[in-house]
């Protein structure tokens, strides 16, 4: 069993709609994970289970043996930290620091603790300058990050970032593969919705594709990114690196930038028959 088990995990909202049925999926400390799907394919309601904000209606969820059923939200958020979509669900404190520090203050962390860790959060997400500042003084991509720096301030094992990519622009996108790189090099697992096909590429090892309520496909992205029934069902695209290299005709499960420039100047070096 993974660290995160869902076992036909499903959950129907109280209205009566079913936005996630029978997924079973494992994860593993330290995995990094995006999980990818169309608007409404049930993304958000399945890493929702994942951190007991919404007990599964039928299945089971375990997070480190614990079934969900049998613990508190605020038990489980001290292991698994949910960055939300919209990040203005999430804000409630007149200033950043003081949103960020509300986390570890909940967890009743001593003094210092709580110091080093929101200065942690502050410096990985950019934002030590701008503690003072009134959350909604800053744009809402720099919204995202405050909500983004109030979890890494908590320290738990697990982090879901819910479409972090949205609304970045290309020094945003840059600042998320940063805290990204940092929040695996110190061993968490994170798992990460997103709907920008190119920065999946790049930084994930491992994607869950969902559709209508159930996990499509579940592996790595040179395969699933070239699995073209799985996106068909899931009703994606290839990132554009494969995408051109499957109209010219490279093979090589090619996702990385690099790998296709390597494979164009191996084709066009190659020496000319009847040369
Ligand atoms: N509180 C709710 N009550 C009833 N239905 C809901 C509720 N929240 C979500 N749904 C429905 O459940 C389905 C799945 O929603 P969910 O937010 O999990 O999708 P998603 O894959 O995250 O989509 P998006 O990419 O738009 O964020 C949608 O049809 C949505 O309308
Ligand atoms: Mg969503």
């Amino acid at each position: 069993m993974g660290f995160i088990s869902l076992k036909n995990a499903g959950y129907e909202y109280p209205g009566g709609f079913r936005a996630v049925d029978s997924v079973t999926i494992d994860i593993d400390r330290g995995e990094n994970i995006a999980v990818l799907g169309q608007n409404g394919a049930g993304k958000t309601t399945m890493v929702k289970l994942c951190n007991r904000l919404l007990c599964p209606t039928e299945g089971d969820v375990f997070i480190g043996g614990k079934n969900t059923r049998r613990h508190t939200t605020a038990e489980i958020s001290r292991i698994v930290g949910y960055v939300f979509q919209n990040p203005d669900d999430q804000i409630f404190h007149s200033t950043v620091e003081r949103e960020v520090e509300f986390g570890p203050k909940m967890m009743k962390l001593t003094p210092g603790q709580i110091r080093r860790q929101v200065d942690d959060a502050l410096e990985i997400t950019g934002l030590s300058r701008e503690g003072e500042e009134n959350p909604y003084n800053l744009p809402w991509s720099r919204r995202k990050f405050i909500t983004i720096a109030a979890v890494i301030a908590m320290n738990t094992e697990v982090i879901i970032l819910d479409e972090p990519t949205a609304g970045q622009d290309l020094a945003g996108t840059r600042l998320l593969q940063a805290v990204i790189k940092t929040l695996l090099d110190r061993g968490k697992t994170l798992i990460t919705i997103s709907h920008d096909m190119e920065f999946v590429a790049e930084n994930f090892s491992r994607l869950i594709l969902m559709a209508d309520k159930r996990v499509v496909e579940d592996g790595k992205p040179e395969n699933v990114f070239w699995n073209f029934e799985a996106l068909k069902k899931a009703r994606l695209t290839q990132p554009y690196v494969s995408r051109i290299c499957r109209s010219l005709d490279i093979g090589g499960n090619i996702i990385h930038l690099e790998d296709a420039v390597e494979a164009v100047m191996r084709r066009a070096l190659r020496p000319h028959k009847g040369f």
